[in-house]
């Protein structure tokens, strides 16, 4: 009998099983429901997206339109129009009468349907004007909405996925203006949602930008230890492998219940393992995971400066409330007190490091334990 492994690591389904998150789910639905905007932050991976994807579906069965955009990678504020002006259509067209009239509000841009492999529709845009240029394109789409949503039989909730790349335009300051200025007149409730939290949250939390304290901040955590255990031991189960509970826990402890190296390590764990997992089956499994990361990780080095690197790599080794002492610049060879300033900065705002209690430490704990292995 071939087994089919039940560990994913791709964005999870509504339908499929998902690890606790019901608190989040309720305070979610609750806020959504009271028309607040939240800014949902946490480290990459940590089932941001599954997680308000499925807070969208049940307000869905609950009479709700609800439009999702992702923001990463956009390159101008055109394409976060385009980007927009699609999730637009794409909430409207489950009704006739609503695909209509955001059609007739929404008129610098043309929806298109056209078969997709599967033979299902699927929606693109067309510019229909060429008169408007990137900020003012975006003004016509939140405009449109903004007549679209003074209906009031029409229930909407907006998730904007990775909004913090906005951030990353050139033309960001305004963009940010425009959208504040129109959304704060919306009956409408906002996630905004992102890993790379220095953007994000200094976007709502510096009193000179236009977001500034326009939504509650809410973090999304790593999952619990007593819950993210059972659940694999569970998975195991349905994959028709049996896993005792101490061994899932050591899972979840060995990735410190980060979502996603829970479900790969499970994964390469599933694959090396009998039909009962044992603990031995643990480390070969790890190093396939380590494996499989690494080109993520170096990619990662790639994009940074000598200094930079040499600071990640300092703190991956020895997390260190002292950073400016003299003797761990020494031990590490971190060089100036101005160079090791600037590349902090850029660490945090890549989302490298963050500070915690004892000082500042690597974010990602594979990441950490790579770099501290080489
Ligand atoms: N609650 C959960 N239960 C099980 N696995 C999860 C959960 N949340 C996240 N994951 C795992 O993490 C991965 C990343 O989730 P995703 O929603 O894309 O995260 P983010 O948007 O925060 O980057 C998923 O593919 C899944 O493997
Ligand atoms: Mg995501």
């Amino acid at each position: 009998m071939v087994l089919i492994n039940p560990f994913t690591f791709k964005e999870i389904d509504p339908d499929s099983p998902f690890c606790n998150r019901q608190q989040e789910q309720r305070d979610l639905l609750g806020y959504a429901r009271a028309n607040a905007n939240v800014v949902l932050f946490s480290p990459r991976r940590y089932g941001k997206t599954s997680l308000v994807k499925r807070v969208q579906k049940e307000l869905g069965t609950q009479g709700y339109l609800t439009l999702f955009t992702d923001f990463f990678g956009i390159t101008s504020a055109e394409e976060a129009a385009f980007r927009l002006a699609r999730a637009f259509f794409e909430m409207t067209r489950k009704e006739e009468n609503w695909f209509k009239k955001s059609i007739r509000l929404l008129k610098s841009f043309r929806p298109v349907l056209k078969p997709d492999d599967e033979g299902k529709l699927s929606l693109t845009v067309e510019l229909a004007t060429t008169k408007q240029k990137g900020l003012e394109t975006i003004e016509e789409v939140l405009g449109s909405l903004d007549e679209f949503a003074r209906d009031k039989k029409i229930k909407i909730q907006i998730v904007f996925d990775e909004f913090q790349e906005i951030v990353l335009l050139k033309e960001s300051l305004s963009l940010e203006g425009i959208m504040r200025s129109h959304i704060q007149k919306q009956p409408i409730s906002y996630f905004f949602v992102g890993s790379r939290r220095r953007l994000l949250l200094d976007m709502f939390n510096e009193r000179k930008r236009p977001f500034f304290q326009s939504a509650l901040n809410y973090e999304l955590k790593a999952l619990p230890h007593e819950e993210l255990a059972p659940f694999l031991v569970d998975q195991f189960q349905r994959g028709k492998k049996e896993c005792p509970l101490p061994v899932a826990e050591k899972i979840s402890s060995r990735v410190h219940q980060h979502p996603y190296y829970a479900q790969k390590l499970s994964f390469f764990v599933f694959e090396t393992a009998e039909k009962k997992v044992n603990e031995s089956d643990l480390k070969p499994a790890f190093d396939l995971l380590i494996n499989a990361e690494k080109p993520v990780f170096e990619a990662i080095l790639q994009g940074l400066a000598p200094q930079q690197i040499v600071l990640l790599k300092a703190l991956a080794l020895d997390p260190s409330p002292s950073l400016f002492s003299f003797n761990y610049i020494k031990a590490h060879h971190l060089g100036s007190t101005g160079g090791i300033q600037g590349a902090l900065k850029k660490l945090i705002q890549l989302d490298l490091i963050e500070k915690r209690e004892k000082g500042f430490d690597v974010v990602d704990p594979l990441l950490r334990h790579w770099l501290s292995h080489q």
